[in-house]
């Protein structure tokens, strides 16, 4: 079935792509929808603009019958933040007043109230400020999400689940969380995280609570072929031309992560009426500058001398064997010590992560720009 002719932008970036502007990814959709049919919990790794969170909400709105419980974990803080989010997730999929009140039911010791506006008929909730900062406010509402669950198919999504860390009493949580969750073996978890190592720490590590208590799942690059041609479509029903190898260089550009092709496209549509050449790209990155020059600018201003040399280092030279002596001469850092601190700063920041011995970009829009500066 060919879509629509476009007249306004058809690539998106920044949030969940549904419908028309999400590349299907038949492979990984198949495995993760086998693993929710058979109530088993999924961990799904991959790092930010990847389309971890876009992936789930495909596969499960492709699942006739089944509905997605999906609690958004991105920075929270506290136990409270975990609790309110969870009853959040609860009200955003319950539409009927009625049965939201029932679930709220099942909240006794966070003397949960129903809020309704009388304007709009819109509900929302309040949870009692002290008792949803006890560590074990967690168990009931992750029992809450079983009775909410029960009799129906539905999956329960943890995005961003390792800012679970965040929280002062992280480990404790924790605990609670999986000791409820191993009682509830036929409703489907999908935790999904964007911070490898700690979403190694908590499912790999022996000491951890949750260790080896799910499947895993990796979501990388989508297939280059696949989303090359899914691309060009979307160029073409808004009747500009683009060719296989400008395609290949805008996928180069931003090293094929979904999250940053789809913006460059986003770019390369707005400076462009009609066929896009190669000339194209540099024009659009120059408006992604303009957008968030000032951002990487302050980036910038938070380094040291060394981290800053590091930083531009891997931009020019690449980020393996950073403690080499050809990469510390070439980046004018003196020492390998001072090299891996610097390294470890950069990976706090997460201006970069290390993924198989290599330092790459988080954003590779930051590298593209510290690599036309005049440094
Ligand atoms: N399957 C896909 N097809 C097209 N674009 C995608 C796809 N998955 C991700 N993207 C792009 O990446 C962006 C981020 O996707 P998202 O699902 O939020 O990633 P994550 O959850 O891994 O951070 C989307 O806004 C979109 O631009
Ligand atoms: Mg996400």
């Amino acid at each position: 079935m060919k879509d629509k002719p476009l007249d306004s932008n058809p690539f998106r970036y920044g949030c969940v792509v549904e419908d028309s502007f999400y590349c299907p990814r038949p492979a990984l959709e198949r495995q993760l929808a086998g693993f929710i049919r058979s109530g088993q919990n999924v961990v799904i790794h991959g790092e930010r603009r990847m389309g971890k969170t876009s992936l789930v909400n495909a596969v499960v709105r492709g699942m006739r019958g089944w509905r997605m419980l999906y609690v958004d974990l991105l920075h929270v803080q506290t136990v409270g933040d975990v609790c309110r989010r969870i009853v959040s997730a609860v009200r955003n999929l319950e539409r009927k007043a009625s049965v939201f009140e029932k679930a709220l039911k099942l909240l006794p010791r966070l003397r949960p109230v129903m809020k309704i506006d009388p304007a709009t008929g819109e509900f929302g909730f309040g949870l009692d400020a002290r008792a949803a900062e006890d560590p074990y406010a967690v168990e009931e509402v992750i029992d809450m999400l079983a009775g909410v669950a029960a009799g129906g198919r539905t999956v329960i999504v943890l995005d961003e689940f390792q800012d679970i860390c965040n929280l002062p009493d992280a480990q404790t949580v924790l605990a609670l969380m999986r000791g409820r969750i191993q009682f509830q073996g036929d409703i489907p978890y999908v935790f999904t995280g964007s911070v490898r190592k700690r979403m190694v720490e908590l499912f790999d590590n022996p000491d951890s609570a949750f260790y080896k208590s799910a499947l895993t799942l990796c979501v990388g690059e989508i297939d280059r072929d696949s989303f090359a041609k899914f691309l060009r479509r979307r160029f073409e029903n808004g009747h500009r031309r683009v060719s296989d190898e400008t395609v290949g260089t805008i996928m180069d550009t931003v090293a094929d992560v979904p999250g940053d092709v789809q913006q460059l496209c986003e770019a390369i549509w707005g400076v462009t009426s009609g066929d896009v050449g190669a000339k194209d790209i540099e024009a659009a990155l120059q408006v992604v500058f303009m957008r968030e020059g000032d951002k990487f600018e302050s980036f910038c201003e938070r380094l040291s001398p060394v981290q800053f040399k590091l930083l531009l280092g891997i931009a020019r030279i690449g980020g393996r064997e950073i403690q080499s002596r050809a990469f510390l001469d070439a980046a004018g850092i003196g020492n390998a010590a001072s090299a891996r601190k610097a390294a470890i700063r950069l990976c706090e920041l997460r201006y970069v992560y290390l993924f198989r011995g290599e330092y790459r970009f988080s954003s590779m829009f930051f590298k593209a720009w510290l690599l036309r500066r005049d440094y």
